[in-house]
């Protein structure tokens, strides 16, 4: 199983009580990343820019997604076209946590874990906004991420093959 969405959408908090539940490994590809190139993920946006981290994102995923794990990617996963289409041909459910932005913006905001929250609101909003049709076009479910952590998952494991 695989979650997606926008950062602070919550897939790492569902992805990790999800795990739990159905007793798989959770595997967060962000911290798969920072462990596969030994540097935080600021670092690699500062040293190879934002095209150098979707690359290496790529590499991980391809590393990790036949793994029978509970996947919670990053945000931006889905804009770079190798892992779209890796992700569109895994035959893999793949949930889509969908929370409004001002709720994504309110977790995140100054976060210096996450390269992109330095950009201005308004920039961020037409990132989350150019993302959503491609989460939505990914996915094969969307679930409302406003939910309590426990009411997203009742709603995955209802949905899940
Ligand atoms: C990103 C989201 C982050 C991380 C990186 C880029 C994005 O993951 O991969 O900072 O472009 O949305 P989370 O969605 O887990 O915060």
């Amino acid at each position: 199983m695989i979650l997606i969405g926008f950062m602070g959408s919550g897939k790492t908090t569902v992805g990790i009580e999800l795990a739990k539940i159905l007793d798989k490994p959770f595997i967060d590809l962000d911290q798969q990343i920072v462990l596969e190139n030994n540097m935080k993920i600021p670092d690699i946006f500062n040293k190879f820019g934002e095209a150098g981290f979707r690359q290496r994102e790529y590499e991980t995923l391809k590393n990790v997604i036949e793994k029978d794990a509970i996947i919670s990617t990053g945000g931006g996963i889905i804009t770079y076209p190798d892992s779209f289409d890796l992700l569109k041909n895994i035959s893999k459910d793949i949930f889509y946590l969908e929370i409004p932005f001002e709720i994504s913006f309110n977790r995140i905001k100054n976060d210096e874990n996450r390269p992109l929250t330095k950009s201005k609101k308004s920039d961020l909003k037409k990132i989350f906004e150019h993302r959503i049709p491609l989460y939505k076009e990914l996915s094969d479910y969307s679930i409302n991420g406003s939910e309590s952590v426990n009411e997203i998952i009742h709603n995955i494991l209802m949905h899940k093959k």
